[in-house]
């Protein structure tokens, strides 16, 4: 039934896991996961964060890129083929919803990166105080002048990157954006931690305080796997309609899931010694990158220097995301309303742009739409996502297409039970109890 296999599909194995890896690694590692590690204790959200990735992150990440390989579509038309008479289209609905508002705001977000970019290359934000630096920052969400070029512009960047295709726009421009993310995040670190009392902070990142783990904790942690993952929107379904049938799947997970731990725990590495040398209370929500951060970089010799490096990363991160987000609605659209895919992402990605206007104008504004989409519509495509595999298509069929390109082993029986029981149950709660506060 679903034997016909997409045009066009990733060029290289190392290619596709390169690319899955630039949709996870993003503003959720550098900004979100450092935040979040501070509000829950250090240490002991690390503890609680590894047990979620092996019992949540892998295991829906392994879920979504079946699903994608198996039905070689776009994510409404996935869940629409591989479910009885099309009634689970909605699930893929939901999650082309989330995917697009998720854009929205986040190239609003990565806007400013380009702004700080431009500001720290030309040496305008050199020898700002804290103060002023978050009197600039301000400016920036009051001053449309600035703000809504800058989300224009991340989002032509993003849209010409996906109007390129799979192998030559996508997969191409994680070739490059990839290893330079890496190689400029070590450096950055290494020269956090050389701060004076630098090592300090990376020793209260590590040290495990069982005693501050709470319902509370698994709950951030839980949300926080669902972000840095990219799951619960379609973006890793879509990109594993791209597979060829011989593609490791379980391997793939693994390997893009220690990336982002990876690059999640260098961000840390990199926030936490910086705070903690300078003695600054880190910033919540995104003044940690646009005022905490840029104070500290003022206050370090080459100030400009490191600033231009941190935020050029930055960017790079924000864009190897925001194409998944803006791939999961076009491949829609090319598939299913003919347009090709210039025209689609021309299209797709100037309504983005237009529902972003709100964001770009308004924090709350932001803050809301972040709200609905990450901590409700998230977790709710997160759970239609393992409901669907688990007992729709049926976890026995899902099994059968790990196992093609991957040897059978009795992981996979856990794997099972794990989206069949252990996953639903957990998001259920977690959400419940997070709804009630
Ligand atoms: N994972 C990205 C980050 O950490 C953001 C992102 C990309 C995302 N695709 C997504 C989040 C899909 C949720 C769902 O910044």
């Amino acid at each position: 039934m679903n034997g016909n296999n997409r045009p066009e599909q990733w060029g290289t194995r190392l290619g596709f896991i390169l690319a899955t890896m630039g949709s996870a690694v993003g503003l959720g590692n550098v900004w979100r996961f450092p935040t979040t590690v501070v509000r829950n204790g250090g240490g002991a959200f690390i503890a609680v964060y590894l047990l979620i990735i092996l019992a949540v992150g892998v295991p829906i990440m392994i879920a979504e890129l079946a699903l994608g390989r198996a039905s070689q579509r776009n994510v409404v038309a996935t869940y629409g083929a591989l479910g009885p008479g099309g009634r689970w289209r909605f699930a893929g609905t939901v999650s082309l919803t989330t995917a697009f508002i998720i854009l929205s705001f986040y190239a609003v977000i990565a806007g400013w990166t380009f702004v700080y970019l431009l500001a720290s290359a030309s040496g305008d934000l050199a020898g700002r105080s804290p103060e002023a630096l978050e009197r600039t920052f301000a400016a920036l969400t009051t001053r449309p002048l600035v703000a809504v070029p800058a989300t224009a512009a991340f989002m032509a960047a993003t849209v010409a990157v996906v109007s390129g295709g799979i192998t030559r726009g996508i997969e191409r421009v994680n070739w490059v954006l990839m290893p330079a993310i890496v190689v400029l995040l070590t450096i950055l670190a290494v020269r956090a931690l050389l701060l004076p009392g630098g090592v300090a902070g990376a020793v209260w990142l590590l040290t495990p305080r069982p005693e501050l783990v709470t319902l509370r904790v698994g709950l951030e942690a839980l949300g926080q796997v669902f972000f840095s993952f990219s799951l619960g929107m379609g973006a890793v379904l879509t990109y594993g309609s791209y597979l060829p049938r011989t593609a490791n799947i379980p391997q793939s997970a693994i390997m893009v899931s220690l990336a982002d731990l990876g690059v999640a725990l260098l961000s840390a590495l990199i926030v936490i010694p910086a705070l903690f040398s300078f003695g600054i209370e880190p910033g919540v929500g995104p003044g940690l990158l646009f005022v905490t951060l840029p104070s500290v970089f003022q206050a370090m010799p080459g100030a400009d220097v490191w600033s231009t490096l941190f935020f050029a990363m930055l960017g790079a991160a924000a864009l190897s995301s925001s194409v998944s987000m803006l791939e999961v609605v076009v491949a829609h659209v090319v598939d299913e309303r003919g347009l090709d895919r210039m025209t689609a992402s021309v299209v797709v990605g100037g309504g983005a742009f237009l529902v972003s206007l709100p964001s770009a104008l308004s924090g709350a504004a932001l803050a809301t739409a972040d709200f609905v989409a990450s901590s409700v519509l998230l977790p709710v495509g997160g759970l239609l996502t393992v409901l669907f595999v688990g007992w729709v298509w049926g976890a026995r069929t899902a099994r059968a297409e790990v196992e093609l390109g991957a040897a059978g082993t009795w992981l996979l029986g856990v794997w099972t039970v794990l989206i069949r029981y252990v996953i639903p149950l957990a998001i259920a709660y977690v959400f419940v109890s997070g709804i009630r506060g």
